[in-house]
């Protein structure tokens, strides 16, 4: 049996999206069928919208979602009816190179759903990061589910299905910020305002929020940020040196995805420092760089993909965390809208008025 369900979806680029009637196919092998009770709007779905990511449109738009699975296809044992889960886009296989190797953070050959969802005139849809959960119910590979303690609010847990876990891993398992470090974050949206955070859980000395946008620096600071620096007004670079004695951070986190921010990080950051790249780049960006800079620098340029989560261990730690009250979910939900408002919500986050909207069904 097919469900009809009523889901966000984008037609074409940088048209406005539309709320549109959709079916999802019962789940088939390995797949799992899940009641959505809340989707964050991510600035990667807005991405996808404007064609940046891909041409594969129709798009079904929302991937930082919570709900409850509904039903299993044939061969689910990790995830049942009735489970409380966090959707992730790294269901890994267990069996490329890099889960071989004992590193599935890295996995080369994640899975989603099998069987396609379609508008009502067949067409198939391509789901946003293989999710698709601006919809009341969607399809995904029953690994893309982890299950989490149902006493945390689907809008708040959601949010570690996307954008939030990309940040705090940003800082803690790609950046390896430590104990005492100086870490300084560039953009301080939802991404952004996410590293603060996980700096701040491991236990960093020194967290200097940069951004445009003085709303955002204020929920830094409220986040455990220890400065906070608008770029607009004054030069990056030169404010993160001058907040760590002349030298510059242990760890630079970018949470724009711009050359120019990439290349602040480059040179805010001490020597053997650490670069993490968490924003993402859009296909026509170009960076230039003295490669003398690069190499005398030293230390680390890193990228940041889902910050090197593994969904099984973090994401039931991380609810943990906020349950106990020591992880601050609750303040990355600026609103929560209703599920034809997700348009609007893009609006507010192009003018920055957001952290996250998120959709609550
Ligand atoms: N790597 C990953 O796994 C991953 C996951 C989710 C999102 N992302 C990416 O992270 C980035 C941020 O996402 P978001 O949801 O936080 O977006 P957002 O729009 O909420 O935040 C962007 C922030 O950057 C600030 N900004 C813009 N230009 C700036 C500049 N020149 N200098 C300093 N700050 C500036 C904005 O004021 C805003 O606060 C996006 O590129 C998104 O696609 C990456
Ligand atoms: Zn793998
Ligand atoms: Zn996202």
């Amino acid at each position: 049996m097919a469900h009809q369900v009523r889901a966000v979806v984008a037609r074409g680029k940088g048209a406005p999206v539309s709320l549109e009637t959709i079916i999802v196919p019962d789940p088939g092998p390995g797949e799992a069928l899940v009641k959505i009770e809340a989707c964050g709007v991510c600035h990667t779905d807005l991405h996808y919208r404007e064609g940046g990511i891909n041409d594969e449109f129709p798009f079904l738009l929302g991937h930082e979602a919570a709900g409850v699975v509904e039903s299993v296809g044939e061969g689910v044992t990790d995830v049942a009816p009735g489970d409380f889960v966090i959707l992730n886009w790294r269901a890994v296989c267990g069996q490329c190179r890099a889960c071989l190797r004992g590193r599935p953070w890295y996995c080369f050959s994640t899975h989603n759903a099998k069987q396609k969802m379609t508008l009502t005139d067949g067409t198939e849809l391509s789901p946003a990061l293989g999710i698709g959960a601006f919809a009341e119910k969607t399809l995904v590979a029953a690994g893309q589910c982890t299950k989490v303690d149902r006493a945390a609010s689907a809008a708040a847990a959601g949010l570690l299905g996307c954008g939030v876990m990309a940040g705090i891993g940003a800082a803690i398992n790609t950046g390896n910020v430590g104990r005492g470090d100086s870490v300084a974050v560039i953009g301080c949206g939802g991404v952004g305002a996410a590293a603060v955070v996980g700096s701040s859980l491991a236990g960093a000395a020194k967290i200097i929020a940069v951004d445009i946008d003085d709303l955002k620096l204020e929920t830094a600071r409220k986040l455990g940020a220890t400065h906070a620096v608008n770029s607009k007004n004054s030069d990056a670079v030169e404010a993160i040196r001058e907040l760590t004695g002349g030298f510059g951070a242990d760890v630079v986190i970018e949470a724009v995805g711009r050359p120019e921010t990439y290349q602040q990080a480059f040179y805010a950051r001490d020597l053997a420092g650490t670069v993490v790249l968490v924003g993402v780049p859009t296909p026509e960006m170009k960076l230039e760089l003295p490669l003398l800079d690069v190499f005398g620098r030293g230390g680390a340029l890193k990228s940041s993909w889902y910050g090197d989560c593994l969904p099984s261990r973090d994401f039931p730690m991380l609810i943990d965390l906020y349950l106990q009250g020591r992880l601050d979910l609750d303040t990355f939900v600026t609103e929560t809208i209703a599920l034809d408002e997700v348009e609007k919500a893009f609006e507010r986050m192009h003018r920055g008025d957001v952290l996250r909207s998120v959709v609550v069904l």
